[in-house]
């Protein structure tokens, strides 16, 4: 899950692209430098590898095999056919070493754990109900599309998932309702028309799960899930709010296409063994789209799960969408970054929940909130305390609201300042409230600048930027040294519609460049993702803090977690108008209709900041669902094209192998060209400096008409700063729909000063148009200065 402020902070690491032996080896060394013996070797969990077609006969499954190059100790969590060939064990690095040996099997990937990471958004989108000719119209709402979401499971009685007027299954569907605690097979619908879980590797590392804490069955029991399958395709429900905010229609992207979910994450998280289980799953069943809200640390694609079972997904014809993580604002933090993944990052919408900080001095602070509660009493200030700063005990736990760490003496009656950060924004409220405070005002740090995320918190709180909580702490520190305290109220005002300039770039929403492949822009797009209504299980509390009691058929939370599901729906919409167009054309309409202007019609700002954000905090654009419906040309990329890529990305060949189950011969491909030449929409230069003067790069691009038969589109080339673009040719001329022409672009430019190790961006674009249709390509340029 990709929750921001969630206990785990989100880690991205880059490593080297290094093979798995090295991994294996880095294991195999810190077990035995340490006092274990050879029997008790610490098991983990890996995922393994084997040549499929060489199953000697005399075993009846793969199975039988599998097990019988395994020690009796160890046993399989998992088997795979459909997205990868292989199993999962649990095994000692000797173990490994061993199984790594056997000319059958092609390799060992050691497991990661990941984590996790709407009444208005489909409106501000411009999804209307009403509009017949529009999107929604046009696919009957996605009927017959199925989209997987792999999550925390589901909570089926909500009203965004009833089947009224569905038609029958769409006949292709193999799925299964499996049912389990407090889920039986009936819980599936018209609606929801699959429902599986996969908790074996979980238990594996974990031990049994406590079935008290959580359910042995696809039910959620956090939440995330439920949200996220009813951004993608919830039915419309009218009245819908949480707390009494929000209230409208509530609709998911596709109201009409079918869900199919897979639970793999758990208390503990998500278990590589267990989501690539639900790849398989999915893909066998029969999935249009596969949404993921769900990540990790960025390794090389051979070792990273997520992206090996995308590739098998999207070479049977699933679109994969993914989240890129809360990593942000700061650079090289998104993750779920293959190119045959869709990335999505998180964006405002124009909707929001004003809550202002009085200050005792008469000052005004903005600050929003979906407190739902009684308020504070109108008209008193009480007096304001910022535990940080009051002396005894942990000034920083004290300063983050950790638990335990307010004295009730300091807090009592007062409203506390609390620093965002390390435990949840609601868990401080509740930290707050048992101390005894009435009130709370959650600051963020320098880091987290100025983007604010509303909760339903569980007493009187609102969410204040950097600037405002550096006032707020220094009118404090003040206050306490002359004659009148420091004292604050907070005023509610409920929901705020039509908020200008709408989309920004959310704070959180992690950033390019692509630390695994920095000539593949990512993000790819954004989406809705901050402040997002939408479905909520009944046995969870809106705040997600265990004594909160109050429950909610909605909720509004935030994250690319949200962002994700938006376009898994706008995927299967896309899909069902478009049934032939494999993912890479759907992420093609995506990207080439995206808008970088806001409603004020300036350039799209970061929230962070307040300042002009960039193609690296935003992809190609935020997604314009009515233009992707027809964007007239598409860059299309087949499987081929991706093993291309990961030729000229310098994969060896039994790394090609591993994400793609077959043999990669890669010297066509390496007279071809570069990483940068795969048919991507978007175009990124790296240009590494080593005292050059100047320097210069090509692209070739490939794109089929999908508008007009007959349609002449010219070029716009928009060059970045410092740099002279040319592209060839300039015109082309369509005679059929289907027709797919070439183009070249030279992108030249002058080597500029650069201390060691530092870097510059420029960015441009390239247009075409056949005064109909705007096909638009970002265009990045970067210069590095290597360290010597
Ligand atoms: C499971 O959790 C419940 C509630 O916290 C607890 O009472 C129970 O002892 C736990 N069971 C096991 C087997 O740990
Ligand atoms: C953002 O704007 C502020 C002033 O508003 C400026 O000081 C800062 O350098 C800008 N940051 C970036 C990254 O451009
Ligand atoms: C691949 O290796 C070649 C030769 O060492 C190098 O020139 C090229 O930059 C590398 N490409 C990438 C994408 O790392």
């Amino acid at each position: 899950m990709e929750k921001i402020d969630s206990t785990h902070s989100f880690l991205t690491i880059t490593m080297p692209s290094s093979s798995p032996f090295l991994l294996l080896l880095m294991l195999f060394f810190v077990v035995t430098d340490t006092v274990y013996s050879e029997e008790e070797e610490v098991k983990t969990t890996f995922i393994v590898q084997v040549e499929h077609d060489t199953k000697p006969s005399i075993f009846p499954t793969h199975r039988h095999w599998y097990e019988s190059s395994l020690s009796s100790s160890s046993s399989i969590i998992h088997t795979y056919q459909t997205v990868f060939h292989g199993f999962s064990a649990k095994l000692t690095p000797s173990e490994a070493q061993k199984l790594q040996a056997l000319s059958h099997v092609i390799t060992l990937i050691p497991e990661q754990v990941r984590h996790l990471h709407t009444t208005r958004s489909p409106q501000f989108l411009g999804l209307k109900i009403a509009d017949r000719a529009g999107l929604l119209k046009e696919t009957d709402f996605g009927s017959d599309l199925v989209i997987g979401v792999i999550d925390t499971g589901i909570c089926p009685e909500r009203e965004s998932f009833n089947d009224r007027d569905l038609g029958p299954l769409p006949p292709k569907w193999k799925g299964q309702c499996v049912s389990g605690r407090d889920f039986p097979a009936s819980s599936c619908n018209r609606k929801l028309i699959g429902a599986r879980y996969f908790s074996a590797g979980y238990e594996a590392t974990n031990g049994k799960m406590n079935d008290t804490l959580e359910y042995r069955s696809p039910r959620d029991s956090d939440g995330h899930g439920t949200h996220t399958a009813s951004i993608a395709a919830g039915r419309y429900v009218f009245p819908a709010s949480t707390m009494s905010y929000a209230r409208g229609m509530a609709a998911g992207m596709a109201p009409k296409a079918r869900l199919a979910v897979y639970k793999v994450c758990w208390n503990a998280g998500c278990y590589d063994s267990d989501i690539l289980a639900a790849f398989d799953a999915a893909v066998a069943d029969g999935v249009d789209v596969v949404s993921l809200s769900v990540g990790g640390v960025v390794v090389p694609y051979h070792l990273d799960v997520i992206a090996v079972g995308a590739f098998g997904a999207s070479e049977a014809g699933v679109f994969v969408s993914a989240s890129g993580g809360n990593g942000g604002p700061g650079g090289l933090t998104v993750t779920n970054v293959a190119p045959w993944v869709t990335t999505v990052g998180a964006g405002t919408i124009d909707r929001d929940f004003p809550a202002d900080v009085v200050l005792g001095n008469g000052k005004i602070i903005g600050g929003v909130s979906v407190y739902g509660g009684p308020g504070l009493s109108p008209g008193r200030m009480y007096k304001l305390v910022y535990a940080g700063s009051e002396g005894g005990g942990d000034g920083y736990s004290s300063s983050l609201c950790l638990e335990d760490s307010l004295d009730p003496m300091v807090v009592k009656g007062n409203i506390v300042v609390c620093d965002r950060g390390v435990n949840s924004r609601a868990a401080k409220g509740e930290v707050v409230k048992k101390a005894g405070g009435v009130g709370m005002i959650l600051a963020n740090g320098v880091f987290d600048g100025e983007g604010l995320v509303a909760d339903c918190h569980v007493l009187p709180a609102t969410s204040v930027g950097a600037t405002a909580g550096d006032e707020i702490r220094k009118y404090i520190s003040l206050g306490w040294h002359s004659r009148s305290p420091p004292t604050a109220t907070i005023i509610f005002k409920g929901t705020r519609v039509g908020v200008r300039p709408a989309p920004k770039v959310a704070a959180f929403s992690a950033r390019g460049p692509n630390p695994e492949s920095p000539e593949i822009l990512k993000p790819d797009v954004i989406a809705p993702g901050l402040n997002i209504l939408a479905a909520w299980p009944d046995g969870v509390s809106p705040s997600g803090v265990h004594s909160d009691e109050r429950r909610s058929e909605f909720n509004i939370l935030s994250g690319t977690s949200m962002a994700c599901p938006h376009v898994s729906g706008l995927a299967a919409l896309l899909k069902g108008a478009h049934p032939a167009w494999t993912p890479a054309a759907i992420r093609s309409a995506l990207i080439t209709t995206a808008y970088t202007v806001d409603t004020s019609g300036d350039s799209l700002l970061d929230e962070s900041t307040g300042n002009v954000s960039s193609f690296f905090d935003y992809g190609a654009g935020h997604v314009h669902p009515e233009k992707a419906m027809n964007p007239g040309l598409i860059y299309d990329i087949s499987s081929y094209d991706y093993v291309d890529f990961l030729c000229n990305s310098n994969y060896s060949a039994k790394n090609i192998r591993v994400i793609t189950r077959k043999g990669a011969d890669c010297s066509g491909a390496k007279r071809a060209g570069h990483a940068g030449n795969l048919n991507y929409p978007s175009l990124s230069a790296v240009f590494h400096q080593y005292g050059k003067q100047s320097m210069s790069t090509h692209f070739i691009r490939s794109v089929a008409n999908v508008g007009d038969p007959n349609s002449v589109y010219k070029v716009t080339v928009t060059p970045p700063p410092g740099t002279v673009v040319t592209v060839e040719p300039n015109t082309l001329s369509f005679r059929r729909l289907g027709q797919k022409l070439n183009f070249l672009v030279r992108v030249q430019t002058r080597a500029v000063k650069l201390s060691p190790g530092t870097s510059t961006v420029n960015t441009g674009s390239i247009l075409w148009s056949d005064g109909k249709h705007a096909v638009k390509s970002p265009l990045v340029v970067t210069m590095q200065q290597p360290l010597q």
